[in-house]
């Protein structure tokens, strides 16, 4: 009997008959070409999700009129016909797997990268919004800068009517199955109907019927332009999360309204931007945490509707689909961290699926936050079309990986895959490196299905693993090459005083492995205990993982970081959640349960001396105070660059990547861990800066294999 048989079970949406109830939820890959028409990686993209069998692919934000909004610096555009040629192609890649498709329309509004000034929007105001893709910070977290957006008039609201209809009478042209309007998360149409953003006080603002003027003329136009049997699917957000926005009960009063004006599908989101945890699933969200909006919604409606949100279990899915609780499931960053997840859930494989652990590094603190093309942590194939052509070696090498943790073993398994032998030496008793810390953190479990769905990996392709070794120059010349990421280590910067009384944070949060299958039986680890009141000395993830550890267990936490902000180089999403949780403000969509004292965080400070007891702060106004502490942990982090030296010294052919390099995240050190592993040629060529060559013209490659 099949395993997934509502999975996999046919629905009908409007006219379009869809293979299966697996939504790809849009996603806006900001990968298109300046211009915004379709560029390679788009097609390049959207045609693994298509072979991956999603039933729907609803291509992501598509700007109606570049001029006035584009979300993000590089999203897709339908503002004129010269984009139609490149749209056909993009639904002739889809199409060519089976998938039924759709382009989601979106105007950004006052969310938009481009333009930067005279920003349309629902009413006159500044705001902030730090997380969000067209904000100008970029890997700063700061609160303070504002933006001023401005009212549409009422000639503009009219206008952009006619541009969604006429944007949507393209995407018909250019051969997809249906289009989606985009009214969640705070952009243009969500501005409209949310009781939060709108302070309008003509014919769209103010009552509820006022406030859905503006989408229902969209889809009237729509549906006159491109006829009523080309289907009109909407996203809205079912919660909005914050004090005066929209809740279910109205949730539930919109879905009626669509479905009498003839909307297709309805696809349920959450969250404004003023709540971004709410829309935008941090790692500590459960999965499913959105079902109660669709069974909400379906008491109400006949219309289907889709649900989506931290969906990344095929089990979980078939679950809710068979409890009713929703008629599709929608999935967006798990498309990134795995486009093939229908495809293996089908053949009998989920526990291949690679599954998106929501660490938000990839795909948005590296791409969308940081103004480029779609990427994510766990899959370096995802935007990066190089992966596709990976090929199988003719010759294969002895390489040497030193480092078990995620860049080793990335780079082990696209090695091992090309057909070369690599061995990975581990100097503790279990692959896992960095990632293992999580294991001690409230809701990082997540990180935990990569590190697994690694050591599987890792397992079943059978690459030779030596643990509890630490190999030293001599033994590593017997290699061709060696990849050196051995990542990042704690240490204690200059402080007067007991500077041997300060704790490594990895002994802190070690994780004691009281059952895991990768651990050896009988190798006994513990975690250093600490006192009661304890100073956390640092930043980045090492001392927000620490922190949130020790607060979890009751301690009394202070955080002292020389930075302006304490934890701007985290991901912008975890970090707003995590400051909300430090702070017990209850101000996202979970709440902070898990933190049973706040959390005190003294910025631009640093540690002045440590005494028996108690410790001497002193902040960039060198003013100092006193503090009485029991404990002092460590997460000033620097690379292991040790034995890189020596084999560089000793002439081997070495490489350094990931936290070796310089300590990051997750997306670093997968990315460089998987392209050292694709670098391997059958010959070993260095250029001067000693990167690998491997893709050099074959005349000249002749030339210097000689
Ligand atoms: C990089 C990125 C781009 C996104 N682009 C869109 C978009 O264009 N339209 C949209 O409705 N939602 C967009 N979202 C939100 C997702 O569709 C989805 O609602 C959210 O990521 C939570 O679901 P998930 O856990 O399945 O990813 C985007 C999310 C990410 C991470
Ligand atoms: S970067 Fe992280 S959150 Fe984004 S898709 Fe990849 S695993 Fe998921």
């Amino acid at each position: 009997m099949e395993r997934y048989p509502n999975l996999f079970k046919p629905i009908r949406i409007g006219n379009m008959e869809i293979p299966n109830r697996i939504v790809h939820e849009p996603t806006d890959i900001s990968s298109s070409n300046a211009d915004g028409s379709v560029s390679e990686r788009d097609i390049y993209h959207h045609r693994e999700v298509a072979k991956g069998g999603f039933g729907l692919i609803i291509v992501g934000a598509t700007t109606p009129d570049a001029k006035t909004g584009r979300p993000t610096v590089t999203g897709l555009v339908a503002d004129g016909d010269n984009f139609i040629p490149g749209l056909a192609r993009l639904a002739e890649a889809m199409h060519q797997y089976g998938a039924k498709c759709a382009v989601q329309l979106m105007h950004p509004g006052r969310q938009c990268a481009i333009p930067r000034h005279n920003i349309m929007s629902t009413n006159d105001t500044v705001f902030t919004l730090p997380w969000s893709a067209g904000h100008e910070i970029v890997y700063e977290n700061a609160e303070e800068k504002g933006k001023e957006v401005r009212a549409m008039t009422t000639e503009e609201v009219l206008d952009m009517v006619d541009l969604f209809a006429e944007a949507a009478w393209r995407i018909q042209q250019a051969g997809f199955d249906a289009v989606q309007l985009h009214a969640a998360h705070g952009y243009l149409i969500s501005g409209f109907m949310s009781p939060f953003i709108n302070r309008r006080n003509d014919r769209f603002g103010g009552s509820f019927e006022n406030r859905m003027r503006f989408p229902l003329a969209i889809v009237a136009q729509i549906q006159q332009k491109c006829g009523r049997d080309f289907p009109v699917l909407i996203r809205y957000s079912a919660d909005e999360w914050v004090p005066g926005g929209r809740e279910i009960e109205e949730s539930k009063q919109v879905a009626q309204v669509f479905e009498e004006a003839g909307v297709a599908a309805l696809d349920l989101s959450m969250c404004v931007q003023e709540s971004p945890g709410a829309g935008f699933d941090p790692m500590q969200y459960p999965e499913g945490w959105t079902m109660y909006a669709s069974e909400a919604v379906k008491e109400v409606v006949s219309v289907p509707g889709i649900n989506s949100h931290t969906l990344r279990d095929p089990d979980y899915c078939e679950q809710v689909l068979a409890e009713g609780k929703t008629d599709m499931v929608g999935l967006a960053r798990q498309i990134l961290a795995d486009p093939y997840w229908p495809v293996k859930a089908r053949l009998g494989k989920p526990e291949k699926i690679r599954k998106c652990i929501s660490c938000r590094t990839g795909c948005w603190q590296e791409s969308l936050m940081a103004k480029k093309e779609i990427a994510c942590a766990i899959n370096p194939a995802c935007g990066d079309m190089r992966f596709a052509d990976m090929e199988k070696t003719n010759h294969p090498l002895r390489v040497a990986i030193v480092g078990g943790g995620p860049a080793g073993m990335e780079a082990a398994r696209i090695a091992t895959v090309r057909g070369h032998q690599p061995t990975v030496f581990e100097k503790t008793e279990e692959l896992g490196g960095a990632i293992l810390g999580c294991c001690m953190v409230p809701d990082k479990d997540k990180m935990r299905w990569y590190a697994d769905w690694l050591r599987y990996e890792i397992r079943d392709l059978g690459v030779e693993v030596k643990l509890g070794h630490a190999p030293g120059v001599e033994e590593l010349k017997a290699y061709d090459i060696v990849l050196n990421a051995t990542g990042a280590s704690s240490y204690v910067p200059q402080v007067h005083g007991l500077a041997d009384r300060v704790i490594p944070f990895e002994e802190v949060i070690a994780c004691p492995k009281v059952n895991c299958e990768f651990y050896p039986a009988g190798v006994d680890r513990k975690n250093r205990k600490v006192g009661e009141r304890v100073l956390v000395w640092g930043d980045h993830y090492a001392a927000t993982d620490t922190v949130a550890f020790l607060a979890a267990i009751g301690k009394d936490v202070t955080i002292v970081t020389e930075q302006r902000e304490f934890g701007a180089t985290v991901e912008v999403i975890h970090m707003y959640v995590l400051r909300k949780r430090f702070s017990q403000t209850d101000a996202e969509a979970l709440h902070s349960k898990p933190y049973k004292y706040p959390v005190k965080v003294l910025t631009d400070s640093t540690l002045y001396e440590i005494g028996e007891g108690e410790v001497v702060i002193q902040d960039k106004e060198f003013n100092r105070v006193t503090a009485e502490v029991h404990d002092i942990v460590t997460c000033h982090t620097r690379p292991n660059q040790e034995l890189f030296r020596e084999m560089r010294e000793a002439g081997l052919n070495v490489v350094n990547v990931g936290d070796a390099l310089r300590p990051r995240n997750l997306n670093a050190a997968v990315k460089e861990g998987a392209l050292f592993g694709l670098s391997l040629d059958d010959y070993l060529l260095f250029n001067p800066n000693n990167a690998v060559l491997n893709d050099l013209p074959l005349d000249v490659k002749g030339q210097l294999s000689v």
